[in-house]
């Protein structure tokens, strides 16, 4: 996607042909940094401080922290060791370990001298695929705007709601939940997105109204709150959300408060998709409430809040008093049955077990 009319994916590989470039999503939407990874712990740093972070991102930036990490030794148990340090940075985005087990199994199988360019090329595809998975997932998605689009009066947007940020900077491109607002905006779509917040660490305020902004995509930041006021009054058609791990039964775990959100459009008969790439798919679990592991993160991103001063400083405050305790749990589960339909890159299913095997069918021995 283009920034300042320059196009971007959110990693790439560097003039020199062996770092890695990323967007310090930390900083936005007030700074656009380039950062570079040189070496295994830069890149999983990066992952591990939000630097990147979204669950295909990651999974890419896990690649290719695969191949920093082999420049400097490319033996087995150098191999493994990266993947183990990788692997410990994020608990539940599932892309993590998908990615790190494809690069393991890829170069295990190679000669130690043919590693490092076997590993750059294998996280470039991951890379790669990403993007076209997530066109796919455009694609499919905003077929549903567009009916979405038949039901209201002639020239009226869509509204569509979206929870924390699974747009292309959660992504190498595209994005997923709002893939399919870019594709229908394309079309020329009537459209406008109402963004949650998406506290305590403001996905939704800082990097999804940035990217839909420098976009020129309608859209208006509302407080965590609002979203069951709005599907109460008619002024949501639909919510679209991404997710960092889906069972192999549809339950679909991501960011905190996604659950709040499709108790709300349940209650009010407003649709809630979930968009996902398959490499977020958890074959091997069946109850997400049970089985996905929730991160729980340092209390300071509850306790504090960072933005920028009138005269352009970047400053935390803390917001709660000294003393209190917190508790900051990064993710929840919304059951299968609250889900209306996933939109994946093979099409729209039911969020159930036998719908997600009729586009994947080659999951049906392992799911
Ligand atoms: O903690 P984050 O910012 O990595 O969480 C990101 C999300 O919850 C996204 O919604 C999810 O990764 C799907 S993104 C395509």
């Amino acid at each position: 996607m283009k920034v300042n009319g320059t196009a971007y994916r959110t990693i790439w590989l560097a003039p020199d042909g062996r770092t890695v470039e990323i967007i310090d999503q930390t900083r936005l939407p007030h700074d656009f940094a380039v950062v570079r990874l040189t070496t295994l712990d830069e890149a999983a740093h990066a992952i591990r401080a939000m630097l990147v972070r979204g669950a295909p991102l990651i999974g890419a930036t896990a690649a290719y922290g695969v191949a920093l990490a082999l420049r400097a030794n490319a033996s087995d148990a150098a191999l493994d060791q990266a993947c183990a340090v990788l692997n410990a940075t994020r608990p539940t985005a599932v892309n993590l370990r998908w990615a790190l087990e494809r690069m393991r199994r890829h170069l295990h199988a190679l000669p130690v001298a043919e590693r490092v360019t076997a590993a750059y090329a294998e996280a470039a595809a991951v890379a790669d695929e990403d993007v076209a998975i997530c066109r796919a997932i455009g694609e499919h998605g905003a077929a549903l705007i567009r009916e979405a689009a038949k039901r209201k009066p002639p020239g009226e947007p869509v509204h569509v709601l979206t929870h924390c940020n699974a747009g292309w900077l959660a992504t190498v491109d595209w994005g997923t939940a709002l893939a399919p607002v870019y594709v229908a905006f394309e079309e020329g779509i009537p459209l406008h997105v109402w963004v949650d917040e998406t506290r305590p660490r403001n996905q939704g305020a800082s990097l999804t109204a940035w990217e839909l902004n420098k976009h020129g995509v309608p859209h208006t930041v509302i407080v965590d709150n609002v979203g069951g006021h709005l599907m109460q009054h008619g002024q949501v058609d639909l919510c679209i959300v991404g997710t960092d791990r889906t069972t192999a039964s549809g339950d679909v775990c991501n960011k905190i408060g996604t659950y709040l959100k499709a108790l709300a459009a349940h209650d009010n008969g407003v649709p809630f998709y979930v968009a996902l790439p398959s490499p977020t798919i958890d074959w091997c679990i069946d109850d997400g409430v049970k089985e996905i592991p929730i991160e729980e993160r340092h209390g300071a991103e509850v306790t504090d809040l960072t933005g920028i001063t009138k005269d352009g400083r970047i400053e935390t405050i803390r917001v709660t008093p000294e003393g209190s305790d917190v508790a900051n749990f990064a993710f929840d589960v919304t059951p299968a049955r609250l889900v209306s339909a996933l939109i994946t890159e093979r099409g729209v299913c039911p969020a159930s077990r036998e719908g997600l095997l009729g586009l994947f069918p080659e999951q049906r021995a392992v799911a």
